[in-house]
Parts: C-alpha cells; structure tokens; sequence
C-alpha cells in the first residue's frame, strides 16, 4: 500500500492500494468525518491526482473509523455562514459532487456507519455503495432549518423514487442499511470489519477488465439517464461503434476466440 501526497492533505487520506485502485479516506473521525471547506477542496485535489494517472481504473472512497462514513457538511462551519456564503458551499460540494459522479472510472462507496446530509449525498454521487451493517442513510437537514446542500433533494428522489425521497426528506429520519439495500440504494451489505475486504476484492475484479469499455459504459449510464430512449440507444451504438476502435476490443474477442483470459492494456 502507498500513500499518494499525503503531506498535503490534512483532512483526507489518498492511497493506491493495488494496482489501479485507489482508496480515498475522509479523515476527521472526532467530527465523524462531516465535510467543511477545507476537505471538499482536499478531495477536489484528490480527484485531480487520480485524473492524470492514466492507471487508474476503481476509487473507493470510506470514511475514518468505525462510526461514520461522513454524518454530514460540518455543523460547526455551516453556522458561522452568510446566505451568500451558504450558497457558495453548496455550489462547492455540488461541483466536487459532479466531478465525482462524471469521473472515467467507477466510483464505489463503501459506507461504514453515518451517512447522513452530505455523507448520503456523497455516497450516492458514487456508482454504487456497500454498506456496513451499522450504516445510517439520511437527510436530515430538516431538523436544522435547512435544505439539503450537495444535491440531496435531486438524487435521492432518482434513486427511490418521489413518495419515498420526499417522506425521509421531510421527516428526517434516517434508514438501516438493510432498508436502504430494500430501497435500492445500496448493493450489498456486510459486517462492518468484512467491508474493505469486499471493496478490495471488487476493486480488483473491475480493475482487470477493459478500461475503456468501462469508462464507456460509464458515460453511457451517466449521460444516458437524462435522455429520451431514442436518443439514449442513438448515443449507444455510437459508442459501440466507438468501442471497436479499442485495443481492448482487439484483444477482448481474440481472447474469446483463443480460448484465453484476456490481457487488457
Ligand atoms: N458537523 C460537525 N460536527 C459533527 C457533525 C456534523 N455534521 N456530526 C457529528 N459531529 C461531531 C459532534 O458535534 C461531536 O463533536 P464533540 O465530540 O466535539 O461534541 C462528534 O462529532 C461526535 O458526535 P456525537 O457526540 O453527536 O455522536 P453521537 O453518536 O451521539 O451521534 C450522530 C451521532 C447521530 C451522527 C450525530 O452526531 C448527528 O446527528 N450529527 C449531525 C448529522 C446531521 O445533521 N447531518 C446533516 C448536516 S447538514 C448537511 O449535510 C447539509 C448538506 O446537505 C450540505
């Protein structure tokens, strides 16, 4: 395992723990991990560091300790705010968010307890989440006489439907993970200390298949979802097409037909 710049982080930790994966640490376990200025800007920085590896290929990102994964934007700085200031936060976390969300590799939470405000909307700008047993999904902004922030009202109601969203939305109430699996929110759930071997292990799967089929079918799912179906087929057998242009296609089906493992680049 090796930690990337660690020095320049104080808030997060960024390390390549295989080859092609990486693990992004929120790391501020005494305010159970909740997101201020200066760690969205930290894990802005992160992201530009996994960008120009072109190795990369799966980032998983976790919390510190064994309590939260992230229970939320930081209190604490959030009530020192201005309404000008305020949006400016929100406009922070929203475009980390994004960034995330639209990186080429895909993006796995591995949620270890709270995920409440702005740690559920961070696990859900990721691809997908494995949750902990002892994880809680919520939004409960509500109870500090706010609204979401990082664009938790948009992809809670995308990922359970309106009824559901609105009803956690407004009440504040916060779900097992065995509920958020129910609900569709989460993959899979394991014990607590079995979690990042999981992740690990899928890490590994994801990093041995194409690159650029993967980063493909990314775009696909991402930019696909807010099209018609007409255009959203139209868009995949561009990128079908696109994907023949590949060397991993070159090697995919010549593996197929040799009756081999392929040896992606
Ligand atoms: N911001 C700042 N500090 C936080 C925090 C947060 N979101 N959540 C927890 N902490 C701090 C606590 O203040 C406490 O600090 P001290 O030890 O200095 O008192 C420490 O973390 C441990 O927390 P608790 O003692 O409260 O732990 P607990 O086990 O009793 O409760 C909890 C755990 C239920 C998660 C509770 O901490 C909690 O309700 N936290 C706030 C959750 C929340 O409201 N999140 C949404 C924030 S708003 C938001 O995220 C807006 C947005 O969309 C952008």
């Amino acid at each position: 395992m090796s930690t990337v710049s660690s020095e320049t982080f104080s808030n997060i930790l960024l390390e390549q723990v295989r080859e092609g994966v990486y693990l992004l640490t929120i790391n501020r376990p005494k305010v159970l991990n909740a997101l201020n200025e200066e760690t969205l800007e930290e894990m802005n920085q992160a992201l530009s560091i996994i960008i120009t590896d072109k190795s990369a290929r799966v980032l998983l990102i976790k919390g510190a300790g064994e309590k939260a994964f992230v229970a939320g934007a930081d209190i604490e700085h959030m009530s020192h705010l201005s309404p000008i200031e305020g949006k400016a936060f929100a406009e922070h976390g929203m475009h980390l968010f994004r960034r995330l969300e639209t990186l080429d590799i895909p993006v796995v939470a591995l949620v270890n307890g709270y995920a409440l405000g702005g740690g559920c909307e961070l696990a859900m700008s990721c691809d997908f989440i494995l949750a902990s047993e002892n994880a809680k999904f919520g939004q409960p902004e509500v109870n500090l006489g706010i609204t979401p922030g990082f664009g938790g009202s948009q992809r809670l109601t995308r990922l359970v439907g309106r009824a559901m969203a609105m009803e956690l939305l407004v009440t504040g109430r916060s779900m097992s993970a065995d509920e958020a699996m129910r609900r569709g929110l989460v993959n899979h759930v394991y014990p607590l200390e079995e979690l990042l071997d999981h992740g690990l292990k899928l890490a590994s799967m994801i990093a041995g298949k194409s690159g650029s089929a993967i980063q493909l079918t990314k775009q696909l799912v991402q930019r696909g979802q807010d099209l018609d179906l007409d255009n959203a087929c139209i868009m995949e057998s561009d990128l079908f097409g696109l994907s023949f242009s590949t060397d991993d296609r070159t090697e995919g089906m010549a593996a197929f037909l040799e009756n081999r493992a392929p040896n992606f680049s």
